[in-house]
Formats: structure tokens, C-alpha cells, sequence
């Protein structure tokens, strides 16, 4: 069993599949369906498998998953869990805001995560780190955790900025947020740059973006806080072939994973690299 160092619970993998707006809704029933017999398969450590389906499949999604009706790991308890997270929030509970989705409503569903700032909205709808940090506070406000997403165009790395961006998104996006108790944030850390390129960054590059999120993190949050109610996690052409580099227990602790998480025989081989 994988033990946490800093913490000795059991350690936990996510393994995050973001459907982005890549598949019919029958589509991703059925993946949600094949996927759901992968929790019946035995594993050494905890896993995590977290379904982000577009809006208009979360409800099928969801009656598939059992959505957070399913219990929580136990203390030393080897399994596979299915959650479900949706791809962005808005950060009002309710009002005039046509065309959003409150996080109110995405907790009917079930919905336990939410991925927030991913590069894509940055780059094509102008979510800027305001956004995101609204965004969230209101994950956490109402019980759903943050998938925060990070990373470095190609000019920034190419212009040796990468620690810039990152620290100024993260800097930005966590103004003023606070986690308690059972509170729980992820850092995505996406290169903007490899992701759906097919070619993931040399794994030591990843490894030293999570050294320089830790840091920060630093800057924000107790050494406590950070290890028992943070985790760090890599995005990017990710794929069965390169997984295993990029999950280093205490550093990098799971995987967000696009274009490898709409096939079936993909994804499920993913898993089974990491069960
Ligand atoms: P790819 O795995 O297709 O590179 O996508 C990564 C991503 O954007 C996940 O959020």
C-alpha cells in the first residue's frame, strides 16, 4: 500500500477525464456506462475517477455514476471510485445570468468537482485569473472542489516565463481563498502548449512546475494545509504510454486527461497503469 509521507493516510490517485465538448450525449452515457464496470476491478491504492461530461449529459452521467451517493473511501480501503465534476461554474448561487450554470444546480446533480480556468476558456471566452478566483470561492462555498487549471503558453516557456505564469496565476486565481477542515482544492498543471499535441513535456519539466506550485502555495496556506488539502496534478497529451511519469506520490498525484479519455480501450488502459 502507497502510503503519503506527510500525512500516513492512504494516498489517492485522481485520474480526471475531461470530455471538453467532444461527445454526443449518448456517447457519453455509454462511455460513463463501460467505465463504471472499471470500478468493479480490484487496485492497490485508492483511485479517483473523476467524469467531467458537457452540461446536457451531467443528469445521465450522473444516474450512471451514483454521483456522490457512493461512499467515501475508507481509512486503508483499496478501490476505485467514480465521481462527477463539470467543466466550469459560474460564481453566482442564482439570479439573472442567462446562459450560466450555478453551482447550486450542478449540486442537485451530484456534481462533486468542478474543472475552473482551463486553458481553453482562458484562450477562447477571456476567463481571466478574476474569473477564475471567483470561481473558485464558489466551488468551495458550496461544497464542490476546484480543479484550478495552470499553465505556460509556448511563448512564455519559450521566453524562460514559466515560473512568471504560474506564479502569477496562481497568485491571482487563489486571492484571498481559505480552505477548511475537509475543504479540498486541485492544481491542474497544464502546458498550454502540449495540450491535444499528442506529445506530452519531458516529465521533469512537470515535476519541477509542481516544486514551484508548492512554493506558492506557501504563500497562501500552512505546510498542514497544503499536504492534507491540496493536491497537485499534471494535464497534457497524456496517454497509457506516459502516465506513470507524471504520478510521483507527494509531488504529482493524478492526471487530467483530454483526448485519452474519450475512448474507452484509452482511458481504461490508463487506469489499469495506475491501479
Ligand atoms: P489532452 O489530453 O487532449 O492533451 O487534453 C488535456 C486537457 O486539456 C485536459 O483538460
Amino acid at each position: 500500500m502507497v502510503k503519503n509521507k506527510k500525512n500516513n493516510m492512504t494516498q489517492k490517485t485522481h485520474i480526471i477525464a475531461n470530455w471538453k465538448m467532444q461527445l454526443s450525449n449518448q456517447e457519453a452515457t455509454d462511455l460513463a456506462v463501460a467505465l463504471s464496470r472499471e470500478t468493479k476491478s480490484s487496485v492497490q491504492k485508492q483511485i479517483e475517477i473523476i467524469l467531467c461530461p458537457s452540461f446536457t449529459a451531467l443528469v445521465q452521467v450522473s444516474a450512471i455514476i451514483g454521483g456522490d451517493s457512493s461512499p467515501d473511501f475508507r481509512r486503508g480501503q483499496n478501490d476505485i471510485r467514480l465521481q462527477l465534476g463539470a467543466q466550469n461554474i459560474f460564481y453566482h448561487d442564482k439570479g439573472a445570468y442567462t446562459g450560466e450554470i450555478s453551482p447550486l444546480q450542478l449540486k442537485e446533480l451530484k456534481v462533486k468537482y468542478a474543472i475552473i480556468g482551463h486553458s481553453e476558456r482562458r484562450q477562447f471566452l477571456n476567463e481571466n485569473d478574476h474569473d477564475v478566483n471567483l470561481k473558485i470561492k464558489a466551488c468551495l462555498l458550496n461544497s464542490l472542489t476546484p480543479i484550478m487549471c495552470i499553465g505556460e503558453t509556448f511563448e512564455e516557456r519559450r521566453l524562460g516565463k514559466t515560473a512568471v505564469a504560474l506564479i502569477r496565476q496562481l497568485t491571482r486565481g487563489l486571492e484571498d481563498v481559505k480552505l477548511e477542515n475537509d475543504q479540498k482544492l486541485i492544481i491542474a498543471y497544464e502546458p498550454v502548449w502540449v495540450i491535444g499535441r499528442g506529445q506530452a513535456v519531458d516529465p521533469e519539466e512537470a515535476l519541477q512546475a509542481a516544486q514551484i506550485i508548492k512554493r506558492v502555495l506557501l504563500d497562501f496556506f500552512t505546510p498542514e494545509i497544503i499536504a492534507n488539502n491540496i493536491t497537485i496534478i499534471y494535464g497534457g497529451s497524456v496517454d497509457a504510454g506516459n502516465v506513470k511519469n507524471f504520478v510521483v506520490p507527494g509531488l504529482l498525484e493524478g492526471v487530467l486527461v483530454g483526448s485519452a479519455s474519450l475512448i474507452f480501450e484509452k482511458f481504461s488502459k490508463i487506469i489499469d497503469v495506475l491501479k
